[in-house]
């Protein structure tokens, strides 16, 4: 098994525990420069999950280039190398490929309300254009491909500083500082735990009925993001006060995945419940911050 990256965004203390097995490779590399494509170690590859990518908006928007680059030079090449070698390939899309929704639940044949002229379109429309490369190299060459829409996905590996909701939530709350809520909270997310995450991509992966398809990955048991802060605020014990700050350009409204196509093409679901996801993740965290 290889492991690339280029750090960028990722938090190497994650690698600890895999680094450890002589079968793991780690290539500190880039995916978006074409010397990768003859990276001696990559040839006889059969299965690639391409997910590098920065993630949260705060690194995506500190990052532009670089996210438009990953997602679609950095597709290219993974789709390429996929081509050389008869690989498999998974692709990490995203909700965000919907924008703002107008339509709830998202189904993957809705196609998306997103602004190509605001901060988060370096993400929003590479992420669309990485998907484009790999539906070209499924109608042209039949590559086995195939494309997860994730959806919000939490662990206590995302770094305290990432930016995203529940690792904001989660460090502010075990800090005592603030829990800083964007806009009134009543926009709504849907946070699906890594565990189920990962089993929903290797699922993907092994599905010979998906190739060639898009699919939703993630939760569909959707909570308002005040919700989530005073269910962090419960867990974790915390005396923080929450407060409320302006929302962001462009901030969904509405998120929640319709995974009518996970659970009958994939007989995939998420089990993992946002209080039991939580536990893990404030447990992960303390253990991190030494408490
Ligand atoms: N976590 C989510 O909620 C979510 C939702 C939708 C889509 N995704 C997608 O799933 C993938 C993984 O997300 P994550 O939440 O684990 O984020 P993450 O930041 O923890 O992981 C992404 C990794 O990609 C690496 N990377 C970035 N650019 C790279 C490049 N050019 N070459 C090599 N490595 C590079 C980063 O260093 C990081 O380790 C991403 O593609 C992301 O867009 C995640």
């Amino acid at each position: 098994m290889i492991g690339i990256d280029n750090f960028s965004s990722g938090k190497p203390s994650n690698l600890h525990e895999i680094s450890g097995y002589p079968s793991f490779l780690l290539l500190t590399l880039d995916v978006a420069k074409p010397s990768i494509l003859h990276q001696e170690e990559l040839q006889g590859i059969e299965e690639i999950y391409h997910l590098a990518s920065p993630a949260s908006p705060r690194d995506y928007q500190r990052n532009p280039f670089a996210t438009i680059a990953a997602n679609t030079a950095g597709t290219s090449h993974m789709l390429e190398l996929a081509a050389k070698n008869g690989a498999k390939l998974v692709y990490a899309s995203t909700s965000e490929a919907y924008g703002d929704p107008e339509v709830h639940p998202q189904p993957e044949e809705y196609k998306g309300n997103v602004n190509t002229w605001g901060p988060r379109a370096c993400y929003d429309e590479s992420k669309r254009l990485g998907e484009v490369y790999c539906y070209e190299y499924h109608r042209q060459i039949q590559l086995p491909v195939k494309v997860a829409r994730i959806f919000n996905t939490y662990s206590g590996g995302l770094r305290n500083d990432d930016g995203r909701v529940i690792s904001n939530f989660v460090t502010q709350a075990l800090n005592g500082e603030d829990i800083t809520v964007y806009g009134n909270g009543s926009q709504t997310r849907s946070f699906c735990y890594v565990t189920d995450t990962i089993r929903g991509l290797i699922t993907l992966m092994e599905k010979d009925a998906a190739n060639g398809q898009i699919i939703n990955i993630g939760n569909d048991t959707e909570y308002s993001i005040l919700d989530i802060a005073h269910l962090v605020k419960e867990l974790t014990g915390s005396s923080s006060r929450i407060t409320f700050h302006p929302l962001p350009q462009d901030d969904p409204q509405l998120r929640r995945p319709c995974l009518t196509k996970a659970r009958t093409l994939l007989g995939w679901e998420p089990v993992v419940t946002l209080r039991e996801g939580l536990l893990r993740t404030i447990e992960a965290y303390c253990s991190q911050m030494g408490r």
